[in-house]
């Protein structure tokens, strides 16, 4: 397909739904780019990829050196960069940081953590020429400061707040948003009171797209799977019955045959 933009992407609300999905390497973004509209870099990929047991530690030459892993396998997608913990504390960290994702890779956009908080942030980039996805509602990079990933919108005071998130993220110029760990009646409310894409994850059917991290929807992933992941693949089943069938074959001498020898 051909590569959206900013203005495809803020075009196909309430059109067609779009379909986002992880990736931190050449390899996989290749495999995603035929049925992805967008492919996110996301800080996940300390968890996913280096086995941390959260998003906080991510590095931003981190998420460049993946950027530009998945812009090399996946030429003709939409690419989001995650914005790391701690790189976007005010405006001027901010510009510094996204300026150097964007002089470093062909990523298409920066995302950021943050609702009503972050506006003024969001301000800066938008208005400096870098695209922003927002990402509201659960938020991983402030897992420690809340003690646990906790989902949003379960009380009225709380619904209010993500309104308001919402509606600040999309003033300030984000031409879409993530929203991450939302009750479904609330996360539909709020994709309804704002006109830019609403993306959801573990936020219900009523928004204007979903993602999810590629290994937790391939099974890769195997420790823990959260409710709102559907497995499309038993991956890590089928990854370690071919390695098994691999040492075995190598352990009995059936491999290499005739036809892999020089
Ligand atoms: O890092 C990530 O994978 C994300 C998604 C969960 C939205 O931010
Ligand atoms: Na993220």
């Amino acid at each position: 397909g051909k590569k959206l933009t900013i203005s495809s992407i803020k075009k196909q609300k309430g059109v067609k739904p779009l379909v986002m999905i992880t990736a931190y390497d050449a390899l996989f973004a290749k495999l995603f780019e035929n049925s992805a509209d967008m492919i996110l870099v996301g800080d996940s990929l300390n968890m996913s990829f280096a086995g941390k047991s959260d998003t906080i530690s991510a590095t931003l030459d981190q998420m460049i050196y993946h950027t530009n892993a998945v812009c090399n396998g996946a030429k003709d997608t939409f690419v989001v960069c995650d914005m790391p913990f701690g790189t976007y504390l005010n405006k001027k960290e901010a510009l510094k940081n996204a300026t150097k994702v964007f002089q470093n890779t062909p990523a298409d956009c920066v995302k950021i953590e943050g609702g009503k908080d972050k506006a003024e942030v969001i301000k800066h980039l938008t208005t400096n020429g870098i695209a922003v996805c927002g990402h509201i509602g659960l938020l991983p990079q402030s897992v420690r400061s809340e003690g646990g990933y906790k989902v949003k919108g379960k009380s009225e005071e709380e619904k209010e707040q993500l309104l308001k998130d919402a509606k600040a993220v999309e003033k300030a110029g984000a031409f879409c948003m993530v929203i991450e760990g939302t009750k479904a009646d609330v996360a539909k409310e709020i994709a309804e009171s704002v006109s830019i894409p609403v993306i959801g994850i573990g936020a219900g059917a009523d928004v204007d797209g979903q993602v999810l991290v590629f290994s937790d929807m391939l099974g890769f992933f195997e420790e823990f799977t959260p409710k709102f992941v559907k497995k499309y693949l038993d991956g890590a089943t089928l990854v370690k019955d071919a390695v098994a069938q691999y040492a075995d074959e190598v352990e009995k001498k059936e491999f290499p045959k005739e036809e892999h020898t020089y």
